[in-house]
């Protein structure tokens, strides 16, 4: 069996696994990792190297794996395998290679506007720049429990709508109007405060700040609840930062943590291809057996 070495990191969250080759990984390795998952929220393996037949195999054997939205053109970024998102800036022939470009992406989960988010993803590099770049993890436990009690009682019970309309560097997706009303705003609707089905632990749950709202409220009283969290949130004591190394591949835990990215040289070249897991194949198999 795999010997692991973890090594959690010196930042709130996260941990530094060695010791694996996640292209050879097996069940028992899985397993392992998911735990250490549940526990660190993030997990960095540095010094892979994935063919993208094994990205997409060992991101598979933790569950079923989402496929994301086609490119501008109505095709998948990556065509021999659409279960792969290419998160680039390069285009080539006038053809993006992937999505979001180089700029700034604000703090998100990914895909929070759906009834059910994905569980876990899979981000794996292949070309970064030399500056920039960064992506920084936020760990909603520790956000939940340091909130003020005023703050706790009031998001206590309440819903967010969680924006569909437009990607997390702020581009509108194909297919949607504009929003000039934010109680409008297409999207799931979440409790504000997450409860692990497992351990009752609350985390805050807010997908992301732009064209969110708090139905009930008046769009005020929702904006000034909602940026009082996004501020609370925004704070080193909760976040880690990940500078990117080729070959490093990092797994979050989508409902737990939110992310953002810094923006980068847009001469630069980064190519990231990324899976993302719908749920565990293990919580689909309490779940039916419940
Ligand atoms: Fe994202």
């Amino acid at each position: 069996m795999t010997t692991l070495t973890v090594t959690p990191m010196t930042q709130p969250l996260g941990a530094e696994i060695s010791g694996i080759d996640l292209g050879k990984a097996n069940g028992e390795t899985i397993d392992r990792l998911q735990d250490l998952l549940s526990q660190h929220l993030v997990l960095l393996f540095r010094d892979q190297t994935l063919s993208d037949e094994q990205l997409v195999t060992v991101s598979g054997l933790f569950g079923k794996l989402d496929v994301p939205a086609p490119n501008p053109f109505g095709e998948p970024f990556h065509k021999g395998h659409p279960e792969i998102n290419v998160i680039s800036n390069i285009v080539s022939d006038g053809k993006p290679a992937g999505n979001l470009g180089a700029g700034e992406a604000v703090w998100h989960a990914d895909m929070t506007y759906k009834e059910t988010p994905p569980r876990a993803a899979i981000l794996y590099a292949l070309q970064v720049p030399d500056a920039g770049g960064n992506t920084y993890f936020a760990d909603m436990y520790q956000a939940y429990e340091a909130l003020p009690d005023d703050l706790k009682s009031e998001v206590e019970g309440k819903l967010a709508i969680h924006d569909a309309s437009h990607n997390s560097a702020g581009i509108k997706r194909k297919g949607y109007a504009e929003i000039t009303d934010v109680r409008e705003t297409p999207g799931a609707r979440h409790p504000l405060v997450r409860i692990d089905p497992t351990t009752g632990r609350k985390a805050l749950f807010l997908g992301r700040r732009p064209r969110s709202y708090i139905p009930g409220l008046s769009v005020a009283d929702s904006d000034r609840l909602l940026d009082r969290l996004w501020a609370h949130i925004d704070n080193p004591n909760f976040y880690m930062c990940h500078e990117w190394r080729v070959g490093d591949a990092l797994m979050w835990s989508n409902q737990e943590v939110l992310h953002r990215r810094d923006s980068f040289d847009a001469d630069a070249k980064r190519l990231m291809h990324r899976t993302q897991i719908r749920h565990f194949h293990s919580d689909q198999a309490k779940s039916s057996a419940a």
